[in-house]
């Protein structure tokens, strides 16, 4: 795989850090979720892994009683998280910190739920299971959601989109086994609806490039970025029936 242009990251930041969201993801699909998790304890200590900017962290708030941390390993992220929190007067519920979900350095057996959303593969798949079953306590619930083929063999093309940020990605069986290997019983598993991809993230996405296309319009560079990272929701509209982002939920029994 070519490196990419020296220019690659710093756009893609730009254009990432302004979306109300970093990945597929909505309000419904949360709600869905967090109803597979039964008898949750009225205000329940919750942890949100790979938050993002807090899209979904904002959802849990409304969907749960919950105190809620929100980590992320990019400070960018968090710092507009703690204006969003402190503007909407959730400081007393959502602590969002800047960290590392592969060493969160928090306290084992301390959360009722933690929930990720397109985040955990970020640290390998079974490394981030054994870490949230740690951080859970027994009968707690992990919630996640994780890209996923849906055929053995896609198009190339296809395949080769996801070959810089997922080259492991897998199909669902793999990740019910791995569920059930780390300890935890799964409740359930829904794919994503296909407006979950749009609403909230590929459509922000083009309006954020195309605004960011007017802004280099005279830097040949920055575009070739800006056509690069057009790519991905060019190759949802064509390869969607390929691949899946799917939201498992599970307990942890041991
Ligand atoms: C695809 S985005 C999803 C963000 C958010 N959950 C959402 O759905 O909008 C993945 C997030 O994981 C964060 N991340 C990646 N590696 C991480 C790590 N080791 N620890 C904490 N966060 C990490 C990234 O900074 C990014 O915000």
């Amino acid at each position: 795989m070519s490196e990419p242009s020296p220019r690659f990251w710093p756009i893609f930041f730009e254009l990432y850090e302004s979306l109300p969201r970093q990945g597929p993801g909505n309000r419904d699909c949360a709600a869905k979720a967090i109803a597979l998790c039964h008898d949750l304890p009225p205000v329940a200590a919750v942890l949100d892994l790979g938050c993002g900017v807090g899209g979904q962290t904002l959802h849990l708030a409304e969907l749960t009683s919950g105190n809620i941390v929100a980590m992320d390993s990019h400070a960018p992220n968090i710092d507009r998280l703690r204006a969003t929190v402190a503007k909407r007067g959730l400081a007393e519920r959502i602590r969002p910190v800047v960290g590392d979900m592969a060493d969160p350095g928090l306290p084992p057996a301390s959360f009722d739920l933690v929930w990720s959303e397109g985040a955990l593969y970020n640290i390998g798949m079974d490394n981030a299971l054994d870490i949230c079953r740690r951080l859970l306590r027994i009968g707690g619930y992990l919630a996640f959601t994780d890209a996923v083929w849906r055929e053995d063999d896609p198009p190339a093309e296809v395949k080769a989109g996801f070959e810089m940020d997922y080259p492991t990605m897998g199909q669902v069986p793999a990740i019910l086994a791995a569920i059930e290997k780390h300890g935890f019983s799964l409740i359930g598993h829904f794919a994503l609806p296909d407006k979950a991809w749009w609403t909230d993230f590929y459509t922000p996405m083009e309006t954020g490039i195309n605004k960011l296309r007017s802004k280099y319009a005279d830097d040949d560079d920055a575009l070739a970025v800006l056509a690069q990272l057009a790519q991905e929701p060019e190759m949802h509209r064509k390869y969607s029936e390929y691949y899946a982002y799917e939201f498992f939920v599970a307990l942890r029994k041991e």
